[in-house]
């Protein structure tokens, strides 16, 4: 069963490469600017969401493309939060570019040697996510460091059909509570994201 996903991982893989999707240049300068307002919530460390409780995402250290493609997802509805979605439906196609080349300048993630070994779980997901969490491409978000209640709230929302994006509902769906607590610790304890400074 794993084998398989890891052959179904690789084509995915493969093909999202030869789609080769395109995005805007983005100017981080007038991101920086727009990134005001952002700043109550990702540049706070440890930042609460409410209902249901994790920790806001970092975003430091996060890929550009996969910032751009979080925030449309938040607009065409394909991921859901209130404040979220407020924020992604004003933005138009060129501020998604500024912000996430912003974000993208804050520091760039590079492999080093992981800390502890990977979980069996974490076979197929190492094909898209790396050995620790630092994604093989820039439309994959990547992972390391990652506030482990936010990876668990992701991976449930997948599971539960609240993100819709299907490579992940797929991964997502064969995970029990058990494997996703694993997983979430695992890649929330290597170096990697960070919450950047006010
Ligand atoms: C009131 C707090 C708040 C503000 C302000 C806010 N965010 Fe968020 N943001 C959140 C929360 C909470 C989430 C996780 C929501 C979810 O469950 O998908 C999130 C998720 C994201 C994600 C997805 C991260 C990931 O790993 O998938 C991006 C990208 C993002 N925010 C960018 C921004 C940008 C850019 C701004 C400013 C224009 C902004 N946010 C303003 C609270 C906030
Ligand atoms: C074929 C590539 C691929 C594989 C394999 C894969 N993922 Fe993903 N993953 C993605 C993509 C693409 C996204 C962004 C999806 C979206 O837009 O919501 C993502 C998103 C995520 C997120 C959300 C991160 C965030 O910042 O919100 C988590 C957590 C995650 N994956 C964990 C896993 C785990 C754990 C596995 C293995 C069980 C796995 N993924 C396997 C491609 C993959």
């Amino acid at each position: 069963m794993l084998r398989r996903l890891g052959n179904l991982a690789v084509c995915l893989v493969m093909s999202a490469i030869a789609a080769g999707t395109a995005f805007a240049e983005g100017d981080a300068a007038n991101g920086k600017i727009l990134g005001d307002t952002c700043k109550g919530c990702h540049f706070i460390q440890k930042h609460k969401n409410s209902y249901p409780v994790f920790y806001v995402p970092k975003l430091g250290g996060q890929n550009g493309e996969y910032i751009s493609v979080a925030l449309k997802s938040y607009a065409a509805g394909e991921r859901s939060h209130d404040t979220m979605l407020s924020h992604a439906a004003t933005l138009t196609e060129q501020d998604i570019a500024d912000l996430s080349a912003y974000f993208a300048s804050l520091g760039e993630l590079k492999t080093a040697s992981a800390a502890g070994k990977a979980p069996e779980q974490a076979a197929t997901c190492v094909a898209c996510h790396g050995e620790q969490g630092i994604s093989v491409m820039e439309q994959y978000p990547n992972l390391a460091g990652q506030h482990e209640n936010y990876l668990v709230h992701a991976l449930k929302q997948y599971r539960a059909g609240e993100r819709t994006n299907a490579v992940m509902a797929g991964f997502a769906g064969q995970l029990s509570d058990d494997d996703i607590k694993v997983l979430a610790k695992f890649y929330a304890s290597q170096k990697g994201l960070f919450t950047p400074d006010p």
